[in-house]
């Protein structure tokens, strides 16, 4: 019965498969990047970020050497940065360990930066046709239907028989010589047909094997404990512009955003108020400052928090911009790559009507320049 799970499988997926242009690629670096954007990203979205680090980074030598502010702005809007510089830690990890070369062993794929079980199993199977499970969240709903497997989905047992499953099937002799094959079919079918809510069973190529089907409620695998919500917190954002400059400076390394650049930005504390936390986080970057007022509050999800923005316009009374601080022109404030969650203000840093609106503000309008005229008008209409 396996041997037909499996060739009814990879026959389906030969079929159907989606067009994906790392697919088309035999290369163990290409594969590992493609697979670390499509961590909690959708295929539609990578497809253009991975042929833009393709160029860019074309070699697991020219990620190691890049600079990072290089990496972020090809990683901008796609979230989740510290995957980025886990990347490049695993790039020279393997410059160091493995000639520039990754290796072709599961083990030593996992000991890299950023490489877990799912990753290294992944790019084991698809770039070095090794007979590891690489199970996503797609393939272990697949894999927990198809064996009806319940219990709590992430504990340590389930995931366990899971793998145990997905390695018979990579032993059977259909999938020899195709094991990164198999491993995607099981992700494209839970991507395109074993959804979560309502799977179109009689689209499965193998709705006749399923446990689940069978019992008649596939829907209820796997079974997931409900996730507390995210913490909440108010940032309060600094917010300090001086004529057409605004101040930036580089985040600590660890925490929230580690390591890029961004407003000056920090967490309150039990009691303080956005004013207060503004002037705090100004004082980090080496300013004295005094509130002027609101300027404007926005919600931000990140993956571990979820947060609303305050943001503080702020006049300087005092100091000069501490380490990795600047004012930064306004204007070209998208040569710098802020994280998605700062994108609300570096938008109305650079829409016309908006900047007028904050430079009034700030009690010293910044003077007309030409470039400014022409985007007045364009924007007033
Ligand atoms: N999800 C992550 N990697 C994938 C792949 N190679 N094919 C289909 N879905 C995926």
């Amino acid at each position: 019965m396996s041997a037909t799970i499996v060739s009814d499988l990879l026959d389906w997926f030969d079929r159907t498969k989606r067009e994906m242009p790392w697919r088309l690629s035999r290369d163990p670096y290409a594969i590992w990047v493609s697979e670390v954007m499509l961590q909690q990203t959708r295929v539609d979205t990578v497809r253009p970020y991975w042929e833009r680090f393709m160029e860019r980074f074309p070699s697991v030598r020219a990620l190691a050497e890049a600079p990072l502010d290089d990496l972020y702005k090809v990683w901008e809007g796609l979230g989740y940065y510290r995957r980025a510089r886990n990347l490049q830690t695993a790039a020279r990890q393997i410059v160091d360990r493995h000639g520039g070369q990754l290796p072709a062993d599961a083990s030593a794929l996992e000991a890299l930066a950023g490489v877990g079980p799912y990753t290294a199993g992944a790019v084991a199977s698809m770039a070095f046709g090794l007979a590891k499970p690489a199970l996503d969240g797609n393939a272990v709903r697949v894999a927990s239907r198809l064996y009806e497997v319940g219990g709590e989905v992430s504990s340590a047992r389930v995931r366990a028989e899971l793998e145990a499953r997905i390695r018979a099937l990579l032993a059977e002799g259909p999938a020899s010589g195709r094991p990164g094959e198999l491993n995607q079919a099981l992700m494209e079918l839970g991507a395109t047909v074993c959804s979560p809510q309502s799977p179109r069973c009689e689209a499965c190529p193998v709705g006749g094997e399923c446990l689940a089907r069978q019992g008649g409620d596939p829907a209820r695998l796997p079974q997931r404990r409900k996730k507390a919500p995210a913490p909440f917190a108010e940032i309060a954002v600094a917010l300090c512009v001086e004529g057409q400059s605004v101040l930036v400076a580089r985040r600590p390394d660890g925490g929230l955003l580690a390591g890029m650049m961004g407003f000056p930005a920090a967490v309150l504390e039990a009691g303080e108020s956005p004013a207060e936390g503004s002037v705090r986080a100004l004082a980090a970057v080496g300013l004295r400052g005094e509130p002027i007022g609101p300027f404007r509050s926005y919600p931000f999800v990140f993956s571990s928090l979820r947060s609303v923005h305050r943001v503080i316009l702020v006049r300087r009374s005092g100091g000069e911009p501490a380490g990795e601080a600047f004012f930064a022109d306004r204007r070209a404030l998208d040569a710098l790559a802020l994280p998605a969650a700062m994108a609300p203000i570096r938008d109305a840093l650079t829409d016309a009507r908006d900047w007028r609106v904050l430079s009034a503000r700030t009690g010293k309008p910044a003077p007309a320049v030409a470039g400014d005229l022409v985007l007045s008008e364009a924007a007033v209409g």
